[in-house]
């Protein structure tokens, strides 16, 4: 063996500890990564079926004139007082909402002495007839996104048509 041989098993040796070595590198990169990723890993809840058909059935809503010619209007004045926290049935009397007096068949937005909202005023060509404020007391936001009413809405259909046969009473 002379040296020249011996030269290249040094060679050999050495580069073969150098791809070793790259490639431990290499693999660690690679690898370390994906270790911490998946510590961080997020679960993302997935619903069934179950649920949409659920939320679906929500949207569309029961048309209330049907369930007006049964409405109980004394009921309807009881189940106001969820409403009196911030309305008044009284004319041009306003509190953090509009007066109610009147409100059915008159025009979304009309009276010229409350700041309503923008997201109403956008629906001055819109009346309130019994299916609009139907969907507008069963969804504020849903009707107009962006309402300043904050009421959550009223879920049950006979209550919506109590209520809006109450306030059929105020019309002059
Ligand atoms: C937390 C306060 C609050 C409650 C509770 C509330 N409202 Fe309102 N309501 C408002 C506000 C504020 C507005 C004005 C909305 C806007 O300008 O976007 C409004 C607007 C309205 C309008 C539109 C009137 C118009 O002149 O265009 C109707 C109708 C209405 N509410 C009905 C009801 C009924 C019925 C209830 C009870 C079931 C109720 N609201 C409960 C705050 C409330």
């Amino acid at each position: 063996m002379d040296g020249f041989e011996l030269n290249k098993i040094v060679a050999a040796f050495l580069i073969a500890l150098l791809a070793a070595m790259l490639f431990s590198m290499i693999g660690d990169s690679v690898v370390a990564p994906v270790k911490r990723l998946s510590k961080n890993v997020l679960v993302i809840p997935v619903s069934d079926d179950s649920n949409k058909s659920e939320v679906t059935k929500k949207k569309v809503l029961t048309p209330i004139t049907p369930l007006l010619a049964k409405a109980n209007v004394e009921n309807g004045e009881k189940i106001f007082k969820k409403c009196v926290q911030c309305h008044s049935i009284e004319k041009g009397k306003h509190g953090i909402g509009p007066s109610l007096w009147g409100v059915v068949g008159r025009a979304v937005a009309a009276l010229g002495d409350y700041a309503y909202s923008s997201a109403l005023k956008e629906k001055t060509s819109q009346k309130w007839d019994p299916e609009t404020l139907n969907h507008f007391i069963h969804n504020p936001r849903s009707f107009a996104r962006g309402t300043k009413m904050t009421f959550i809405g009223l879920e049950n259909d006979q209550e919506r048509a109590d209520i809006i046969a109450y306030l059929q009473k105020t019309e002059n």
